[in-house]
């Protein structure tokens, strides 16, 4: 570990400097989700007042290490909640309230029972166990070609809404009567899949009626209620203030509604400019936009992944079996140096060289403990990314991953039916399979740089392997991840 003191300070200086002039900050994800995007809001967080969500729902996760050591997971409450500042769950939300109660009371025990003011909007879409049904029926009559969602109700939520049946979060204070009629008219459009999949055993015990769910939803109102507002409203206020905001991006551009590699995506705008559509800010209120990599891209679930390692499923199988090698330290550190030895060698297989990130990196879904799968950095990927989002700066987190290899295979560039294409194309989700990634070796280091927290103690050939990095994607990287904790961090001038 290379460590130097007073480091933190100097790194809040100069984050400082840098983000005076940006009043409202969005922050996404770049890859397919997990980017480290908790640990850089965290981390940035320390110069904004309010920080705000606007879309997904519990299937985020995103981990923030407190200074004291603590690990915070959140799923529905922004992540600014860590730094005690004041979180918006804005109307592009997806809302489901036990889960939002339970997050309350996980979040109380971390942060020592003090929580700052947090807001959840009227009208976000707000889950019943028919969502969870419904998402459960669109899996198995995709079968194969199932999208390995995080089970959370998210399609549903987000379609459901579209279609115009959704209840929302501000009805269940409009007396039983009224919230049973709401729930009526979903109930009515989704009973005959819900017959069909109760004849087919996908359903066990009875299918809740309105009047059930109801009585559900009803039994939170006391203590949902310190938290309703019209978001929108209370932004606009804050605005008014000339608050300084961050703006909390959920999953990434891959697996963007809109933008990602469809159907095997998430169902909400996750790309910068849902930032807007789900808060009801006016599109000036958005200075600049931070965006997430994760030096070596993963992915749980489905879909294409055109740098990937090795092979989804296998990937995913092997954290399920090889648990004991995340989990036990010794076993975990033998397995790393033989790997690495082996890698260094020449010796490895792709197969071989995932495992060894997947080992390294814990590659486990904060959310459903999923082993997510590896790819190999991915440049044409980034630079279409960089173009939907139109990033100001990168975050480039877990870099530290990269210690000790001595060469990495680097994508830059993708073959479609033998052409190569241009920067910034992106190939049809359907096509995607077929891109044929065209690799670089880049040279490594072998200094373990975990820790490091500033730029001049970094190797050499780390400092260049970032430089060749920025100049391919056209970008400047702002801060490097070398560690999971708030002080791992490189500021890059
Ligand atoms: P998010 O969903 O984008 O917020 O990311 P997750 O929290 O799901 O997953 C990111 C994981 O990477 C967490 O376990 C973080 O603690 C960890 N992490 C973040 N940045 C770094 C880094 O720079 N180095 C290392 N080694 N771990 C990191
Ligand atoms: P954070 O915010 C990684 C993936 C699921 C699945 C697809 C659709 O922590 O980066 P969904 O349940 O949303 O309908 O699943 O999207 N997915 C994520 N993968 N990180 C996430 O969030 C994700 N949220 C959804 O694995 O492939
Ligand atoms: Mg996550």
């Amino acid at each position: 570990m290379i460590k130097s003191s007073a480091k933190t300070s100097n790194a809040g200086k100069i984050l400082k400097k840098v983000l005076a002039p940006y009043r409202n900050l969005v922050v996404v994800g770049g890859n397919w989700g997990d980017e480290g995007k908790g640990k850089i809001i965290d981390l940035v967080m320390a110069h904004y007042e309010v920080t705000v969500r606007f879309s997904g729902g519990a299937n985020a996760g995103h981990t923030v290490f407190t200074s004291d050591g603590q690990k915070l997971v959140s799923h529905l409450i922004p992540c600014g909640l860590a730094q005690g500042k004041e979180c918006v769950m804005g109307r592009g939300e997806l809302v489901d309230l036990r889960l939002f109660l339970e997050e309350l009371e996980q979040s109380k025990k971390v942060l020592g029972g003090k929580l700052p003011k947090i807001y959840l909007d009227q009208m976000s879409p707000v889950w019943t166990p028919w969502h969870g049904l419904l998402e459960a029926w669109l899996e198995y009559v995709r079968g194969k070609g199932k999208v390995g969602t995080t089970g959370k109700g998210i399609g549903p939520l987000e379609g459901l809404y579209k279609l115009r049946i959704s209840p929302l979060v501000g009805q269940i204070f409009l007396g039983k009567k009224e919230l049973v009629g709401i729930l009526e008219l979903l109930h009515k459009t989704l009973l005959p899949v819900f017959k069909d999949m109760k004849a087919k055993n996908l359903i066990s015990g009875s299918i809740p009626t309105p009047t059930d769910v109801a009585d559900m939803l009803l039994a939170f109102t006391p203590k949902i209620k310190p938290f309703i507002a019209d978001t929108s409203f209370v932004l606009h206020q804050a605005s008014k203030k000339h608050q300084r905001m961050l703006f909390e991006g959920a999953q990434a551009l891959g697996l963007d509604s809109h933008f990602g590699t469809y159907p095997f995506v998430s169902s909400g705008n996750s790309a910068a400019f849902g930032a807007a559509v789900g808060t009801g800010l006016p599109m000036q209120n958005f200075d600049v936009t931070l965006m997430v990599v994760k030096t070596l891209p993963t992915r749980v679930g489905a879909g294409p992944f055109p740098s990937e390692m090795w092979q989804r499923q296998e990937a995913m199988e092997f954290v399920k079996k090889n648990i004991g090698l995340f989990t036990d330290k010794q076993k975990k550190a033998e397995f790393l140096q033989e790997r690495l030895q082996k890698i260094n060698a020449q010796k490895a297989s792709n197969a071989e060289l995932s495992q060894y990130f997947q080992v390294l990196g814990d590659e486990r879904g904060a959310t459903t403990g999923r082993g997510r799968s590896v790819g190999f950095i991915d440049i044409p990927w980034l630079t279409y990314a960089i173009r939907v989002n139109g990033p100001k700066w990168l975050a480039l987190t877990r870099f530290d991953m990269l210690s000790g290899i001595k060469k990495l295979p680097v994508v830059v560039g993708y073959k479609l039916n033998g052409k190569k294409l241009l920067p910034g194309q992106l190939p049809t989700p359907w096509d995607m399979e077929k891109v044929v990634p065209v690799f670089e070796q880049w040279p490594g280091w072998s200094e373990n740089i975990y820790g490091t927290d500033n730029e001049s103690s970094l190797p050499k050939s780390a400092k260049a392997f970032l430089q060749r990095l920025e100049k391919h994607v056209g970008t400047h990287i702002l801060l490097v991840g070398t560690g999971s904790g708030r002080e791992d961090i490189v500021v890059r001038q």
